[in-house]
């Protein structure tokens, strides 16, 4: 008998448990949604919150993004899409927004430790990209080069902002 009134009591909580969540159109989160994957920003995690592409491109950026890329990237990044330490170059800015690009080189460490698409990157390697301690206009350059690049390995560059 009391067993029995035990199992009615909690039916009865759980049902008004359910009742008070149930309202359509009020769901609010719980601790579990905090804990489901983070929805990437395209723009990536930093400073970088908006990029000017310009067309035609900067030949003097470029040819400073290149200097700059043979002597601190170089080691770990090719200009094909061949991965040696880190992914190849090739496509990158179809991929990826200008923005990401730039916060992932300028912030690499917040960028790993909360950017889903670069802890993708980071379960793919195995390594952690080193800060290399680049200022945002030497990315810009970087980037500048990367464009170049694109055009010259994969036929077409900016994709990831012309299309959406
Ligand atoms: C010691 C090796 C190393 C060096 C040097 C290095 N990187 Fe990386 N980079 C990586 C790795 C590894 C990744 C993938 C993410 C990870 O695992 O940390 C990466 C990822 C990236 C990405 C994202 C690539 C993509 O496909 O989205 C960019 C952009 C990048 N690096 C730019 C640079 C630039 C610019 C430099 C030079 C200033 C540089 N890296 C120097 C290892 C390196």
């Amino acid at each position: 008998m009391k067993v029995f009134n035990y199992v009615v009591l909690c039916g009865s909580f759980l049902i008004m448990a359910a009742s008070c969540g149930g309202g359509e159109g009020d769901k609010r989160p719980t601790a579990d949604d905090f804990k489901m994957e983070k929805k990437a920003d395209p723009k990536g995690i930093g400073e970088v919150k908006s990029v000017e592409l310009t067309d035609p491109l900067e030949e003097s950026m470029i040819k400073s993004g290149k200097a700059i890329y043979e002597m601190k990237c170089s080691a770990c990044h090719k200009l094909t899409d061949q991965r040696v330490v880190g992914p190849g170059w090739a496509g990158i800015t179809n991929n990826r927004r200008p923005e990401w690009i730039m916060n992932m080189i300028t912030n690499v460490d917040v960028m790993l430790d909360e950017d889903p698409e670069a802890q993708k990157l980071l379960e793919e390697c195995l390594t952690r990209m080193p800060n290399q301690g680049v200022s945002i206009g030497d990315a810009r350059d970087i980037l500048e080069y990367m464009r170049k690049n694109d055009m010259e390995k994969v036929g077409s560059k900016d994709e990831a902002v012309s299309g959406g």
